[in-house]
């Protein structure tokens, strides 16, 4: 059975990126895929300290981290997982702090030693896939093309080891004080997730 993990950088209950990640939970587990979510806000995850303890031994698994922290449990579960759902919603131009700060810890899955000039992905190949949703005030287009958001969440997929299959980015998510997803991106959400299955 396809196991499935999502992470989920929003800040808040039941917005955009909360409804389109419940849409992927649904849909997954109709599909018959296992599917757990991380909400980054809800999760104990110390900032990196670019100490660079987890980037000194070679080969493909992810260092050890100094931070006895849930980035810990993080991991495992990166690891368990067939494929992953990457979401965040775009404030000041880039995925949330909550997701950025998620993505620095990533560093685990770098092979970095002290004198080479850049670190090596650990992960060669992408053997796992990925479906990125983002989203912003911008209408979608403009934020695909004008923001990191779109761009980091793919950074975040080649590091552990996934290829993204699929994506969207929803705009307009900030007229009301409870958007409601579009049906539109409801039906893109549910195809996307199928493909991942
Ligand atoms: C602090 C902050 C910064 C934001 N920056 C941007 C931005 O740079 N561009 C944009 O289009 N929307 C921006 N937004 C709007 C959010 O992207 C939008 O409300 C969010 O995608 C909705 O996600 P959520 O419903 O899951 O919280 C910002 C919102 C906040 C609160």
């Amino acid at each position: 059975m396809t196991q499935l993990l999502a992470v989920n950088g929003s800040y808040r209950e039941n917005g955009a990126i909360d409804q389109a990640v419940d849409m992927a939970v649904q849909t997954a587990s109709a599909s018959g895929a296992t599917i757990e979510v991380i909400y980054l806000r809800d999760f104990p995850i110390e900032f990196c300290r670019n100490c660079r303890h987890c980037t000194q031994v070679p080969g493909e698994a992810p260092g050890e981290c100094v931070h006895q922290d849930g980035m810990r449990e993080v991991i495992d579960k990166i690891e368990a997982a067939d494929g992953y759902i990457l979401a965040s919603p775009t404030n000041f131009y880039s995925v949330t702090a909550l997701f950025k700060r998620f993505m620095e810890r990533l560093v685990v899955y770098a092979y970095w030693p002290w004198g080479a000039h850049a670190p090596k992905f650990r992960r060669k190949k992408a053997t796992k896939k990925a479906i990125l949703i983002a989203s912003s005030a911008a209408p979608g287009f403009m934020g695909r093309m004008i923001y990191a958001t779109m761009k980091q969440l793919k950074v975040t997929a080649k590091t552990i080891g996934a290829k993204p299959i699929d994506s969207v980015f929803v705009g307009l998510m900030s007229q009301q004080e409870h958007p409601k997803l579009p049906d539109k991106v409801q039906e893109r959400v549910r195809a996307m997730v199928r493909k991942l299955v």
